[in-house]
């Protein structure tokens, strides 16, 4: 299936804003990952694929979980917000016909990200906070850091995911976590914290 295949059936499966977002994503994916020196054809369909599972039904959810034996946590299976990244992975492989893993990784860890992400993860993960339709804060912030430093903008996006859950009453994935922890990490690594 070609780019504008997927687009023609992204289209239909999403609702209108979603599937702007989606295009928005796709179009920074790119410009980021040209900057970074990553394949800017897989930048573009992670980017593009990113939220192909977002408009599911809780019920059609549970059937996507048991028809592809998908494993879940307790916090993953109560959250449509964790979900769709996890079933969106098997969505364009399945549906999309997309078998390149790095592709689909970066799928699966867009929302709570993981330790170690590749730059590829990193570049959807964050796109995904910053395309021009986001304007909440924390995206301008972030878009001020986006071709220095991807792990500044990791940390960012993290933290602000973190705050919003506390101040929700919401339950935090010990992945968001890990990847913020990572973020450090890798910032004092370099010497920038
Ligand atoms: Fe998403
Ligand atoms: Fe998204």
């Amino acid at each position: 299936m070609d780019i504008n295949e997927m687009k023609i059936k992204l289209k239909e499966s999403l609702k209108e804003t979603r599937y702007i977002h989606s295009l928005n994503v796709m179009e920074e994916s790119e410009k980021l990952a040209m900057h970074y020196n990553v394949d800017t054809e897989k930048a573009k369909i992670a980017g593009l694929l990113h939220d192909c599972a977002k408009n599911i039904s809780k019920k059609d959810e549970n059937e996507l979980i048991k028809k592809y034996r998908i494993e879940t946590d307790d916090i993953q299976r109560n959250s449509s917000a964790l979900l769709h990244s996890i079933l969106g992975m098997y969505i364009a492989r399945e549906e999309y016909q997309v078998s390149d893993e790095e592709i689909l990784n970066a799928i699966y860890w867009h929302t709570t990200g993981r330790p170690g992400m590749t730059i590829l993860e990193k570049i959807i993960f964050v796109a995904d906070y910053i395309e021009p339709g986001r304007n909440f804060e924390v995206a301008e912030k972030v878009r001020k850091y986006v071709y220095e430093d991807l792990d500044k903008c990791i940390l960012l996006c993290t933290d602000s995911t973190i705050m919003y859950l506390i101040q929700k009453g919401k339950l935090i994935h010990p992945y968001t976590l890990e990847t913020r922890n990572d973020a450090v990490y890798n910032l004092s690594k370099k010497g920038i914290l």
